[in-house]
């Protein structure tokens, strides 16, 4: 049995205007003409078969979010850990790995960011139980993506030798690099060695809690502190809040598997994304033949390779190229394609100028 495990702790703030600090892109139905969100995406992925009820965890203010879009897809989650403030992913994951503890050590957690595209579920699945094999060994499991850019927004992994005998398609890690700079990122994509570290893990709950001891026994302490001194509302579990707070913040992939070497990686092409921006929606969704992706009520005339979304009004263009226009009942966005990054910016000024 795996435990999925949903970490649902981010703001998403280049998906501005419709991604806000309190209602993160997760919980939007941004991908696809259908009205599911990331986040109920990311849990169906992970269900039926093989699957015990997924763990979610994530700030508290969203708690009400996360248990009305869990009830409509008719999904009970085993726990939804709610974190007084953010510590970034280590310890969250670790909250995770000590609850999931009561199921032994052993227990195998699947750590799933909420805000990922994935377009290949059948190779998403088989991907997990080829990797089963080596977490079932203690191995911390690692989904790589083969890179097409020298992304510095991603950790870059360097495959080693196979994993044992038996298992197929499983690599042990020879590197692990978190987010390096553009020339070195630009270097791994050139030596064709490096998969991009799809942000996705597989390993026992113990194996995890090992490498906390061994490499960040801060956290661990502050965590495990927060988790024995948590208090259960409703279905929510609070996790002690001077107690969690004392816990540096770190993501896994510093604070752990960078140092690990017991990280291996299955390398997996399953039309995964990271929607970072505008621009990866664009990429991603159905074009016309000008190359435009449009959802809600949009009107085109002589316009291309753009990317236009609509909640309420109607929105129409006319004799442009390469943009992206996003309007929401209070917001208007309108950028070139190429600059979409550049949002961040824009998010920056308004919690500055307000
Ligand atoms: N519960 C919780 N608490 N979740 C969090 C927190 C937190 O404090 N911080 C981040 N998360 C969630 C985010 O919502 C997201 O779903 C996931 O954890 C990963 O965090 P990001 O902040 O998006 O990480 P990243 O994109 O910079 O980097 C990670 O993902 C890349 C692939 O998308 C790394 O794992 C990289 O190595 C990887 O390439
Ligand atoms: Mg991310």
């Amino acid at each position: 049995m795996i435990h999925p495990v949903i970490l649902s702790g981010g703001s998403g703030s280049r998906l501005w205007p419709m991604s806000r600090a309190g209602y993160p892109k997760q919980f939007l139905p941004l991908h696809g003409q259908g009205e599911t969100t990331m986040l109920q995406d990311t849990v169906k992925r992970a269900s039926g078969e093989g699957f015990a009820d997924p763990l979610l965890v994530c700030n508290e203010a969203h708690r009400f979010i996360i248990a009305e879009q869990m009830r409509q897809i008719g999904i009970t989650p085993s726990d939804i850990l709610l974190e007084p403030v953010g510590r970034n992913t280590a310890p969250a994951v670790a909250a995770a790995a000590l609850r999931l503890s009561e199921h032994g050590p052993e227990a195998l957690m699947l750590v799933m960011p909420s805000d990922h595209v994935i377009l290949n579920e059948p190779a998403f699945r088989q991907a997990v139980s080829r990797a089963a094999v080596a977490a079932a060994e203690g191995a911390l499991v690692t989904f790589g993506i083969t890179p097409t850019a020298p992304e510095t927004g991603y950790g870059y992994i360097q495959q080693g030798r196979a994993w044992g005998r038996e298992a197929e398609g499983i690599h042990e890690v020879e590197r692990f690099v978190e987010k390096p700079d553009q020339e070195t990122a630009r270097q791994y994509l050139e030596s064709g060695d490096y998969v991009w570290n799809s942000g996705i893990f597989l390993f026992q709950a113990g194996a995890y809690l090992q490498a906390l001891e061994q490499f960040q026994p801060e956290i661990l302490a502050a965590v495990r502190k927060a988790v024995t001194h948590s208090t259960q509302d409703m279905t929510f579990c609070r996790l002690d809040s001077e107690a969690f707070s004392e816990s540096p913040s770190d993501s896994i992939d510093y604070a752990v598997m960078e140092h690990t070497d017991q990280a291996a990686v299955v390398p997996v092409d399953m039309g995964w994304n990271d929607l970072g921006a505008w621009s990866s929606l664009w990429e991603i969704e159905a074009r016309d033949e000008q190359g435009n992706a449009t959802k809600g009520d949009v009107l085109l005339h002589d316009t291309r390779n753009s990317y236009v979304h609509s909640t309420h009004a109607m929105v129409a263009l006319a004799g442009v190229e390469d943009v992206i226009v996003v309007a929401t009942d209070d917001a208007v966005l309108v950028a070139d394609r190429r600059k979409a990054q550049d949002v961040k910016k824009i998010v920056d000024r308004l919690k500055v100028e307000g």
